[in-house]
């Protein structure tokens, strides 16, 4: 799948994590790329990996995870050969990333102006002065559309709405003028007219700052207006990737097919969802051959006794790892 224009390419990603249990094999064999100015989902069930997958792209993993095998190039380099200084150095500036919980994200005894002030002292090349701090921070909740933000900035994180500081959180990342953003489910603890809003803002300062945006979701609602590509995740792989276009029209995964018939329609909204039937398997021991195939409709006998299947391109720039007939 590699190419030269891409922005982030994370190549074969192996992670696990060391538990009282045993080895959690969190991610096996990722791959996925983002490219200049593009947005991708990645989503999937919760458990499927892809906070993982974020994360180790952040170098922000728990420090029971180990990467075992794999590489995330980023503008041309390893980030998996990084140390955490050098990882410092990236992260906020090239790399930024929103959380689902802005709450836990901000300071709760810190204003936002200090907050924000800290955040522009650190990503500003030259020196500023208090006064230039403090335009620059107005110029970035101006951006982000929040109301009065000389008022804002006197206060503390517990006074604003979920809404109002995630767009605090996303003026936090824009700040540093980054080259991507990850949100990690960024609108889950919204209530759903904010959620809209939050889509709509991320997707207008992606554009307007000339980022790539990797949006987590588990709901692929949320991906259809706002992304390029889309990655779809289980246990562990992207089983299927594609342009927005081909995953919601031409879905060729079973998996994928399940997630796309379990979101609400409006002419649905009386009629009983479906769901894909079982869960996300437990990875301290995973399904051999596809770890989908014990929820899988189109089963087959490879399915269980043959390879774990890897992507292959049925279409230009669609991939999927099925043994099915999937073309
Ligand atoms: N700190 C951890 N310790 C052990 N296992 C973990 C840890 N974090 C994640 N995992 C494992 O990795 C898998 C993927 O988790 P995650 O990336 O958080 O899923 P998602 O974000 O798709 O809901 C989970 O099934 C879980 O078992
Ligand atoms: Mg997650």
């Amino acid at each position: 799948m590699a190419s030269n224009n891409s922005l982030l390419h994370i190549e074969d990603l192996h992670i696990s994590f060391d538990t009282y249990r045993g080895q959690v094999r969190a991610l096996n064999g990722v791959d996925l790329e983002i490219a200049p100015n593009e947005v991708v989902g990645l989503v999937g069930e919760t458990g499927c990996g892809k906070s993982v997958t974020a994360f180790s792209v952040v170098g922000l993993l728990d420090e029971k995870a180990t990467i075992d095998q794999g590489h995330i190039w980023f503008e041309g380099e390893d980030l998996t050969k990084k140390s955490e200084r050098e990882m410092r150095q990236i992260r906020g500036k090239r790399i930024a990333m929103i959380y689902q919980e802005p709450a836990t994200a901000l300071n709760p005894v810190l204003s936002i102006e200090f907050q924000l002030a800290e955040v522009i002292r650190l990503h500003s090349k030259e020196k500023l002065d208090k006064a230039q701090v403090r335009d620059k921070a107005l110029e970035l909740l101006d951006a982000v559309a929040l109301p009065d933000p000389k008022e804002l900035l006197g206060k503390y994180p517990h006074e604003l709405s979920g809404g109002q500081r995630q767009r605090v959180m996303i003026a936090m990342a824009l700040s540093g003028r980054p080259a991507l953003i990850i949100a990690d489910e960024p609108t889950t603890a919204l209530d759903v007219t904010t959620q809209a809003e939050i889509l709509r803002l991320m997707k207008a300062m992606q554009e307007a700052y000339e980022t790539s945006l990797l949006l987590v979701t588990h709901d692929l609602g949320v991906v259809a207006e706002t992304c390029d590509r889309v990655g779809v995740m289980y246990a562990g792989n992207i089983v299927e990737v594609g342009n927005t276009e081909q995953i919601f029209e031409d879905a060729r995964h079973p998996y994928t097919q399940g997630l796309l018939r379990a979101i609400p329609s409006i002419e649905e909204r009386r009629a009983k969802l479906e769901t894909i039937p079982g869960s996300v398997p437990n990875l301290l021991s995973p399904p051999l051959g596809c770890r989908f195939h014990p929820r899988c409709n189109q089963l087959l006998p490879i399915c269980q006794n043959g390879n774990r299947p890897s992507l292959r391109e049925i279409g230009p720039g669609h991939w999927v790892a099925c043994h099915g007939e999937v073309n």
